[in-house]
């Protein structure tokens, strides 16, 4: 990140801390329409044309350790194989054989030299080539190199693997603007995986999404943790292409630093912005990442049906050198922890009031603006002329994009 965009967020910092309204010119926002979070038909074609065509982050490098590793990965409903080739190019395949769709791995994980299906045999390369077949005399004709199984793209960020459905998709790096430049600060080419988490939540996904878009919350639900160390008043918000998004909250007081990472390894080229201050990017759709230069949770939000969703939280942390995590880690995840269950108490109940009468839209603030931009960015990757003229919402927020 360039000292003159460095710049920029902290004059932003102090411009919202001091301001007495919203800028000049900032449009009243239309209320999102309630039915978003509960019509089966808008929650079809979100599952259609958002989850099915998105990048969606996959997996860490450490989690494919050496030539052959492998995940089978299903967060979308389709079973999509993802593998690590003997040169090391991770690659990701519908795990279904060119047969007769038997599947080529069961177990989630696991190292294999190449994958034999179970059903007849069909034996294919890491790199997904059909290399042999069972009683080869009786296909007669059959082009081993039309069959080679169906990839998926499947690209990286640093050592963050993505993967996306759709064949056309923009290229990953391209797809997310600014955030690979954005994150060379915290040199992520060392970094590592420290431990996962995950949470069954019982509402839908976008209702725990809007939460972690804002920080209009803190003074509420946060009264005794988050809102002690930093001041919502001051965030500053940036919105990208493609409904990606990052927020910066300074600490209430500029020398503070959170307790919970000291004594932990510290990247030393990491900005003013993230040693001193708290942004937090999301990976449009699903991915926050508030990051910090001793280590960050990649937080995943994957609906699981209408109504309910997992939350999971990936952490990973510069090289910490020989070992396990050193001990401090089990800590800073326990605090993160009880941050997290003040975010979630009231889900279930809000999940409650969606589907009651009493639930009419959302009118959202100036400070809530991401939550604006995430769902203006639905609509658009679903098509607008698809989505029913009762559930759309209006475009506003493209003047303010970032160039
Ligand atoms: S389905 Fe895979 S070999 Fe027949
Ligand atoms: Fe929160």
């Amino acid at each position: 990140m360039d000292t003159a965009t460095v710049q920029r967020f902290l004059d932003g910092m102090k411009y919202e801390t001091e301001r007495t309204a919203p800028p000049p010119g900032f449009p009243q926002l239309p209320d999102i329409p309630a039915g978003r979070y509960t019509d089966p038909q808008f929650l079809k074609l979100e599952t259609e044309r958002l989850w099915r065509r998105s990048w969606l982050y996959a997996c860490h490098m450490d989690d494919l350790p050496s030539p052959g590793s492998y995940l089978l990965w299903k967060k979308t409903g389709t079973p999509i194989l993802i593998v690590r080739g003997k040169d090391d190019v991770v690659r990701a395949f519908y795990n279904t054989c060119r047969h007769r769709g038997g599947p080529l791995v069961k177990s989630e994980c696991g190292r294999q030299d190449g994958f034999v299906c179970g059903y007849h045999g069909w034996t294919y390369s890491l790199d997904g080539r059909l290399v042999n077949l069972r009683d080869k005399r009786d296909f007669p004709g059959l082009d081993l190199s039309q069959r080679s199984l169906i990839a998926v793209r499947c690209e990286r960020f640093y050592n963050w693997v993505f993967i996306n459905e759709d064949p056309e998709a923009e290229p990953l790096l391209e797809h997310l603007g600014p955030f690979h430049e954005y994150f060379r600060q915290f040199q992520p080419d060392c970094w590592r995986f420290v431990a996962k988490e995950s949470f069954e939540v019982r509402c839908n996904i976008k209702v725990l999404l809007d939460a972690f878009l804002e920080v209009y919350h803190l003074k509420s639900i946060h009264k005794d943790t988050v809102d002690r160390f930093l001041d919502h008043r001051g965030t500053t918000i940036a919105l990208y292409r493609n409904g990606h998004s990052l927020m910066v909250t300074p600490n209430r007081r500029p020398d503070w630093q959170d307790p919970g990472t000291r004594g932990m390894r510290r990247i030393e080229t990491a900005t003013v912005l993230s040693s001193h201050n708290n942004p937090s990017f999301n990976f449009y759709p699903n991915l926050v990442v508030p990051v910090d230069p001793t280590g960050a949770p990649f937080l995943l939000f994957w609906p699981t049906g209408d109504a309910t969703m997992r939350i999971e939280c990936h952490w990973f942390a510069p090289d910490w050198g020989d070992g396990p995590p050193p001990e401090l880690w089990k800590t800073r995840i326990a605090n993160f922890d009880r941050i997290l269950d003040e975010d979630l108490q009231f889900a279930a109940q809000i999940q409650e009031s969606l589907m009651s009468p009493g639930f009419r839209g959302i009118p959202l603030n100036y400070q809530e603006r991401r939550i604006y931009h995430w769902h203006e960015e639905l609509d658009r990757r679903i098509g607008v002329e698809r989505v029913p003229p009762d559930l759309r919402v209006e475009p506003r927020m493209q003047p303010f994009f970032e160039n």
